[in-house]
C-alpha cells in the first residue's frame, strides 16, 4: 500500500522541504522503503537539495519536470518537445537498492504558470500519479508555501498530511487557518484518497528560551482545540542542516552532527509511521496527541 504524504504549512521557511527531503531519504536508507519525492514548489528548493546544478540542468533539458507533466501550453517555453511525457519519463533515479529506490520528480519555476491558471487542474496531480502508485511504498509531496491551486492538487492526491512548524508567536494564527482550510477540503472535495492530518511537527526548535517553550504550549494548547495531533518529537535547530544542504547529504549523515539531532530524524519517520497506522486503523482520532 503506499502512503502518499504532503508536507504542507502556507507559512514560508518552516522546514518543509529539509524535513520533507530527509524523511524520504531516511525512508530510503533506514528502512529500506521505496520512496518518490515530488518537489511540487515552483521554487524548486528539494530539486536543489538532492540533484547538483549540472544533473538538474541536464534533467531539466531531457526529461523534464512536475511543470511539463502539468502545462500545456505553446506559448511558454516547455521543452521543444511534441507532447506532454509520461510521468516516469520524468522522474530521476537517485538511488536504489535490491528492494528499495529513492526515486525524485523535481520543479522549476514554470510550475508557477499552474497558479495563474488553475482551470481543471484540482485532480491532475492525483491522475498523473496513479500509474506510478503502486512502484512505492511512500511518496512525499513538498508543497509550496501558498494557499493555491498547488495546495488543493496535492491535498487531492494525498493520504496524510504532515505539518512542519517553526515555535514562533506567528505560526499560532497561521496553524488555526491550516488546519481550518484542511478540514474544508475534506468536507467539500469528492477527493476519493479523503486525506488525513498526520499532525504538526516542530522545526528548528531551540530549547532554550522559555519563550519558545511557551510558544510551544501556546500551539499545543491551539492543537487540542482543533483536535490535531503533535508529534512528540521535533527537529532542533542546529547548523546541521544549513551544511546538509549545502552538501547535498541527509542530515542525519552530516559529519559531526550530534547524536541527538541525527537520531531525531528516524524517530519523526517512527511517529508518522505509527500515525499512518492508528489513522488507517481509526480515523483522526488525534488520540494520545498531547
Ligand atoms: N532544523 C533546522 N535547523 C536550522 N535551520 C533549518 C532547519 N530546518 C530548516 N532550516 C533552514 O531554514 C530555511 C528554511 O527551510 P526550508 O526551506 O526547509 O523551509 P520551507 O518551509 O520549505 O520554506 P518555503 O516555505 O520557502 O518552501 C533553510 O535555510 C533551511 O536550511
Ligand atoms: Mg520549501
Amino acid at each position: 500500500m503506499t502512503h502518499t504524504v504532503s508536507l504542507l504549512n502556507m507559512k514560508g521557511g518552516v522546514g518543509k522541504t529539509t524535513l520533507a527531503v530527509n524523511l524520504a531519504w531516511y525512508a530510503y536508507r533506514h528502512r529500506n522503503k521505496r520512496v518518490l519525492l515530488i518537489d511540487f514548489d515552483p521554487q524548486f528548493n528539494a530539486s536543489q537539495y538532492v540533484m547538483d546544478y549540472s544533473a538538474y540542468a541536464d534533467h531539466v533539458k531531457n526529461k523534464g519536470t512536475i511543470a511539463d507533466l502539468l502545462i500545456e501550453s505553446p506559448t511558454l517555453r516547455l521543452r521543444p518537445k511534441q507532447r506532454r511525457p509520461a510521468t516516469t519519463a520524468c522522474i530521476a533515479h537517485l538511488e536504489h537498492s535490491e528492494s528499495a529506490c529513492l526515486d525524485f520528480l523535481p520543479s522549476e519555476l514554470t510550475l508557477a504558470h499552474v497558479v495563474k491558471n488553475p482551470a481543471q487542474m484540482e485532480f491532475r496531480l492525483e491522475k498523473l500519479l496513479a500509474p506510478t502508485r503502486p512502484h512505492y511504498d511512500y511518496i512525499f509531496i513538498d508543497c509550496a508555501p501558498t494557499d493555491s491551486v498547488l495546495t488543493t492538487m496535492a491535498l487531492t492526491a494525498s493520504c496524510f498530511v504532515l505539518v512542519p512548524m517553526r515555535p514562533d508567536r506567528f505560526s499560532i494564527l497561521g496553524f488555526a487557518n491550516l488546519i481550518k482550510t484542511i478540514e474544508a477540503f475534506r468536507e467539500n472535495s469528492s477527493d476519493p484518497n479523503n486525506v488525513q492530518n498526520l499532525g504538526l511537527v516542530f522545526t528548528q526548535v531551540r530549547g532554550s528560551s522559555s519563550v519558545e517553550a511557551d510558544c510551544m504550549n501556546d500551539i499545543r494548547v491551539q492543537a487540542v482545540k482543533l483536535k490535531s495531533y503533535v508529534f512528540r518529537n521535533t527537529l532542533g535547530y542546529s547548523n546541521t542542516f544549513l551544511t546538509a544542504i549545502q552538501n547535498q547529504t541527509p542530515a542525519f549523515e552530516t559529519k559531526y552532527a550530534r547524536d541527538d539531532l541525527k537520531a531525531s530524524i528516524g524517530e519523526v519517520v517512527k511517529e508518522m509511521e505509527s500515525r499512518i497506522t492508528q489513522l488507517s486503523a481509526n480515523g483522526d482520532t488525534a488520540e494520545g496527541a498531547q
